[in-house]
């Protein structure tokens, strides 16, 4: 019970990464609040997490909308009355069904651009924006940010992708320094290749599968490996870690 009674919101945990935190935070005690965009998807995780015995309720939230983002932070503190874990994970990306184009800067449309960092990197300043004021009045709180390898190395093809998680790690420093004062713990996340929906359709071209299993342990990861990651950091075992930068990629960034 590694997060007894915690109140975690998990952006984006209809599908992958997200989802598999909704469901181990609450096998851990956690009061889970499934901050996801697709309708269907956040209420089957919510759905899951009941079932399988823990407490989970699924708002419908697009981080990119301050409007909507607001009503969250009320609707979690009228229920709960506190929020002890943000964990800014939803995204967008590389993916084959992306509607967004994925591209260098020279072929990436001004309008594609905006609309990835609008979820990517707002989505995660906009959320901390409304729920750090209630971690400063607690003096409490534990934020984790999903950032990705691009945020950390220059990977090609996926440039406003790569701007949006170099802004991630940034914003998850400043924001190490600017609140660790209340208590509150800042700490980011980058996940090497996941098998997860977002690039399952390019993991399946067996050329490009073989590039994202080339790191130390020669496979790409499952989401329970970053939740659980995640889980540390959400937890009091972490409470003398912030500012981190943790690449969780089976070693690929090192080679
Ligand atoms: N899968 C990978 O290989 C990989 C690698 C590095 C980083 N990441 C990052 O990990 C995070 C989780 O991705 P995943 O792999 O679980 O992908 P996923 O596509 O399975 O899940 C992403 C979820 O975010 C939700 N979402 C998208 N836009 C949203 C918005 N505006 N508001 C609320 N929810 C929204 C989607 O509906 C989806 O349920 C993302 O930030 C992604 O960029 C993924």
């Amino acid at each position: 019970m590694r997060l007894k009674d915690k109140v975690a919101i998990i952006t984006g945990a209809g599908s992958g990464q997200g989802k598999a935190a909704a469901k181990i935070f609450a096998g851990q005690g956690a009061r889970v609040v499934v901050a996801e965009m697709n309708e269907e998807a956040g209420r089957e995780t919510a759905e899951e997490v009941t079932a399988a015995g823990g407490e989970a309720f699924f708002y419908k939230t697009d981080v990119s909308d301050e409007a909507n983002v607001k009503a969250l932070v009320e609707e979690v503190q009228n229920r709960f009355g506190s929020i002890d874990v943000l964990f800014n994970n939803a995204g967008i990306g590389f993916s084959a069904r992306s509607r967004y184009k994925m591209a260098s800067i020279l072929e990436t449309p001004l309008e594609d651009w905006n609309s990835i960092l609008s979820i990517n990197l707002n989505g995660a300043y906009l959320m901390s924006k409304h729920i750090i004021p209630v971690m400063i009045e607690q003096k409490r709180g534990s934020v984790i940010n999903n950032s990705s390898l691009n945020g950390i190395i220059g990977v090609s093809g996926a440039d406003a992708y790569t701007a949006s998680k170099g802004g991630v790690v940034a914003l998850t420093r400043v924001m190490a320094a600017d609140y660790g004062k209340y208590n509150i713990r800042v700490n980011c996340i980058c996940p090497g290749a996941i098998n997860t929906p977002m690039i399952q359709e390019v993991l399946s071209d067996p050329e490009i599968a073989k590039n994202y299993e080339a790191g130390p342990l020669g496979r790409v990861g499952e989401p329970e490996e970053i939740a659980y990651a995640a889980l540390f950091l959400a937890s009091d075992e972490a409470s003398y870690v912030t500012g981190l930068i943790m690449p969780v990629d089976g070693g690929w960034s090192t080679v």
